[in-house]
């Protein structure tokens, strides 16, 4: 960067403004203490798998290649990645023997440019620890990058250190090495301080390390963190940065541990929510994924569940039990309990449920009022229009100001293929009609309660299609007489 540009960012040496920076995504591991037929990274919290919440934390703190280690169902959670995040530099690096962390470090080695081999850092993180805010690798690079380190590590304390690595330091408090769970001493594993398995490292010295480390441990693995010991005894600099919150560093080994990343997912959606004057009643069974946004003074009530990217305007109600997923809703937008959404928008003003079902490409414009016990399935709804009770409504397209009645059925499938229907502004449909589609029902016309309409109605008519109504005048007098000569009652 040349000088005449002034401000220097904190991220970046003295010497050099322009040190690349990789990601390095280590997710080979089968993660046989999850007790699952599927890799570990796969497993899901809150709608996302684990590899994808990291992924998209070294993003966030400009990476780029992010090489992703893959091993146990490579193809799949390579085409995971790949899927979800169309537009990054991703690379994959195959580890078909999972010979510990340092061999899976050491093949992303062809995945990285030029320019990292010789002069830049690599970001080392878990596809198992899913909650690593991206401030904190932010936090990580720029002390680094400050202290001229080869190898800086994020490290937390916990309450219950089992499992982890712990850190060593000398009576200065400087880092001398990182000992396993499983080689430690009685002493050394009552260190609370964790090695959180994360790692800002320049990579030509860390690859120098890498070749010389040894499987000479308790699991015959080539450790990561043997580099420690390496590059101090070649006179290297090792330093850690200390992150305060010990569940944002959390790695998911078992299906606990995978409950508890939701839970601090969550906590983190919940507080971010809060923090931009979103009111959650009861947080401890509110469910809400990352990528989802709130307006402000909009309501959540207990056992509510937002999904993907839902987006809710300011001012929206969502009361006990709903599930939105991927919902997109005006302002003040109300659902009622127990309603279940998925994939569909929604204008401003809506009234929805309680129990409706609104499925994938449901559209509604504003003012619109879907009650109890209605289906909606790829379908739009003009301003103001309203399906209040018990309906089926699919593939259909309703103008504004359309009043569908109780028990309408749109006979959208005719057991090969999908057929629409048209409602035009101002229509009136009757209670219990079954619109047999293809079929279109023109401007402010009526459909007489109880009929099966199956030709197009026109403008202003009125369609009325049922038998005609006989009454049979005495007929449950002279029922009773016949019985009774019968000798019955
Ligand atoms: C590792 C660290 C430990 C740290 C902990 C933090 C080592 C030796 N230990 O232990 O100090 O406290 O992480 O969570 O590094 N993986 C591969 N290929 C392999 C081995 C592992 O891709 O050959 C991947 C796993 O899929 C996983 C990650 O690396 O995503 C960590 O491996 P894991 O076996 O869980 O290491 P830990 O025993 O937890
Ligand atoms: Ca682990």
């Amino acid at each position: 960067m040349p000088a005449s540009r002034g401000r220097r960012s904190s991220d970046t040496t003295p010497s050099d403004g322009r040190r690349p920076l990789a990601a390095i995504v280590l997710s080979a591991g089968e993660g046989r203490r999850l007790k699952s037929g599927r890799a570990k990274v796969l497993h899901e919290v809150a709608g996302r798998a684990l590899v994808e919440y990291v992924v998209d934390s070294a993003i966030k703190a400009k990476a780029s290649p992010v090489v992703a280690i893959v091993g146990f169902e490579a193809d799949r959670v390579e085409t995971l990645i790949r899927e979800r995040f169309p537009s990054t530099k991703t690379r994959f690096a195959l580890q078909k023997e999972r010979l510990g962390t340092a061999d899976a470090v050491a093949r992303a080695r062809p995945a990285l440019d030029a320019a990292t081999r010789s002069r830049g850092d690599v970001l080392i993180l878990c596809g198992d620890v899913p909650s690593i805010p991206p401030a904190a690798l932010r936090a990580l690079v720029r002390k680094h990058r400050k202290t001229g380190a080869s190898l800086t590590i994020l490290t937390t304390r916990v309450p219950d250190p089992s499992g982890y690595g712990r850190m060593i330091r000398d009576a200065s408090g400087r880092i001398e090495s990182i000992v396993e769970e499983k080689d430690a001493s009685r002493e050394q594993r009552r260190i609370d301080e964790i090695n959180s398995g994360v790692y800002c490292a320049r990579w030509k010295d860390l690859d120098a390390a890498l070749r010389k480390i040894r499987p000479n441990n308790r699991q015959k693995e080539y450790y990561l963190t043997d580099a420690v010991r390496i590059l101090l005894a070649s006179g290297k600099r090792v330093e850690a940065v200390e992150h305060a919150e010990h569940r944002d560093l959390l790695g998911v080994n078992s299906r606990r541990d995978l409950s508890a990343a939701w839970s601090r997912l969550n906590e983190q959606s919940l507080r971010r929510l809060m923090a931009a004057g979103v009111t959650v009643v009861d947080p401890g069974s509110t469910w809400v994924a990352s990528g989802v946004r709130v307006g402000r003074d909009s309501i959540l009530h207990p056992g509510v569940t937002l999904e993907g990217n839902t987006k809710l305007g300011t001012g929206c109600i969502v009361r006990p039990g709903c599930r939105l997923a991927d919902v997109v809703a005006g302002a003040g937008t109300e659902f009622l309990d127990h309603t279940v959404a998925e994939d569909v928008k929604i204008g401003d003003a809506c009234r929805i449920g309680p129990f409706a079902h609104l499925r994938p490409g449901t559209d509604l414009a504003r003012d619109c009022k879907i009650g109890n016990f209605v289906e909606t399935k790829k379908t739009t709804f003009g301003v103001g229009s309203k399906a209040s009770h018990l309906a089926y409504l699919g593939d259909a397209d309703i103008g504004n100001s359309v009043n569908v009645g109780a028990g309408t059925i749109t006979c959208n499938y005719d057991g090969v293929s999908k057929h629409p229907t048209r409602l035009d502004d101002g229509v009136f449909i009757g209670s219990d009609t079954q619109l047999v589609a293809p079929v279109s029902v023109g401007k402010d016309a009526y459909v007489a309660a109880g009929s099966t309409v199956t030709k197009d109605v026109p403008p202003g008519a009125l369609a009325i299609c049922r038998g005609e109504q006989r009454n049979l005048e005495g007929w449950v007098e002279r029922r009773k007489k016949r019985s009774k000569r019968r000798g019955g009652k």
